[in-house]
């Protein structure tokens, strides 16, 4: 018999968040919190966490001085590290014992090498997806995490988002009957801009890695870790898949079908389709905000909104494992971030990605 495929490892069932009714209120003690890098999402999670009652924003690190001061200014955080001989200021973070976590917000191609240091000073780090490049940066990182005793988790806030949680209870209820297949896709038309991180190599471009993340986020939700992968698609000029679709096999004859594109627009929505009824989430799938429910006749329109500071949630859950002295969430386990590594590795192989980066570390 042929080896099972090792993503099959990881626990095929997300537990429920908790959910609370206002993300901003404090859970504990508060965290001070220091942001690498000061690029479009770093930008939009710093103005939304130090919004948290328990959250200070203390520092903001960039690999250019002048770029960190500006954005810790504008944040209000007291201090900015930014020198380029040492290392985008991570360093100087690491060494800063006024900093309890580190949300890194670099190109996924630069996650593994920017959170070694955090972790090896024993910082407890929020990490973008996609986590890593491949399943052995991540394994790395995991392992490292362990031995320093702190915690770690990728920033799928699509996991901690009120649909997403009202999803898995529809789920759970039983109301679609068992899953057959699931079909997701995202996309958008990214501009052919040759520096963006969307299509350099070095910064673990493609769609796979930026958007299959998402698409993936509601396949598992629905269906846990598939037993096969297929991918087919089509590289860049730079080498980084532009689009691709998967087909993903589970055993007992579930299908998923995930489309991701960096050349045009999709409809971002994720169907789960069971022997009782359909659930389809609204656009974007990403943080969307209610979803419809399908049942022979009957249609049932949820609207489930996440209010003005959606990545709270996902903010919220790090505060509270921190707090409690958790080294991952229970909700966004390192083990489904390693398995979702594995899966994108093989995909990865059968689309003909490479990234000079993509060493086993
Ligand atoms: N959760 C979400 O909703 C969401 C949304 C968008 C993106 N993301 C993820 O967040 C990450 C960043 O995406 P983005 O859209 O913010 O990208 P971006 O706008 O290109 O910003 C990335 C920033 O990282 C720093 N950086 C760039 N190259 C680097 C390098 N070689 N080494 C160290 N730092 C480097 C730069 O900041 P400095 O110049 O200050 O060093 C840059 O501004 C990606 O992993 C992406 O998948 C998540």
């Amino acid at each position: 018999m042929a080896p099972m495929p090792s993503w099959r490892m990881a626990s095929p069932h997300v537990v429920r968040p908790p959910l609370p009714d206002d993300p901003l209120a404090a859970t504990g003690r508060p965290l001070r919190w220091g942001v690498v890098a000061t690029g479009s999402i770093a930008r939009t999670v710093s103005a939304q966490l130090r919004q948290l009652e328990d959250a200070e924003l203390h520092a903001i690190a960039s690999r250019d001085l002048d770029r960190a001061r500006a954005l810790a200014a504008e944040r209000g955080a007291p201090v900015a590290y930014g020198d380029g001989a040492r290392g985008s200021g991570v360093a100087q973070l690491a060494a800063d014992p006024d900093v309890d976590v580190v949300y890194v917000a670099t190109p996924h191609g630069h996650h593994h090498d920017v959170t070694v240091p955090l972790l090896e000073a024993g910082k407890h780090v929020l990490v973008e997806k996609a986590f890593t490049v491949n399943a052995a940066e991540a394994e790395a990182l995991v392992a490292l995490a362990a031995a320093r005793g702190v915690f770690l988790m990728e920033a799928v806030w699509t996991r901690f988002l009120p649909a997403y949680v009202r999803a898995l209870d529809v789920l759970v209820s039983g109301e679609l009957g068992e899953v057959r297949w699931v079909q997701a896709d995202l996309g958008f038309a990214a501009a052919a801009d040759p520096r963006s991180r969307l299509w350099a190599p070095e910064d673990g471009g493609g769609a796979l890695l930026d958007l299959g993340v998402y698409t993936f986020t509601w396949a598992h939700a629905a269906l846990g870790m598939p037993a096969s992968v297929q991918a087919v698609g089509h590289r860049s000029a730079q080498g980084v898949d532009a689009g691709h679709a998967l087909t993903l096999t589970y055993p007992g004859g579930a299908v998923a079908q995930l489309l991701g594109s960096l050349e045009a627009h999709a409809t971002r929505t994720a169907t789960i389709a069971g022997s009782r009824g359909v659930l389809r989430t609204f656009a974007p799938l990403t943080h969307p905000e209610g979803f419809m429910v399908m049942t022979g006749d009957d249609r049932r329109r949820e609207e489930v909104p996440h209010g003005p500071v959606p990545y709270a949630y996902m903010l919220r859950e790090v505060t509270r494992c921190v707090q409690q002295g958790l080294g991952e969430s229970p909700t966004m386990p390192l083990a489904d971030t390693v398995a979702t590594l594995r899966l994108f590795d093989a995909a990865r192989a059968q689309l003909g990605v490479a990234y000079p980066n993509d060493r086993q570390a």
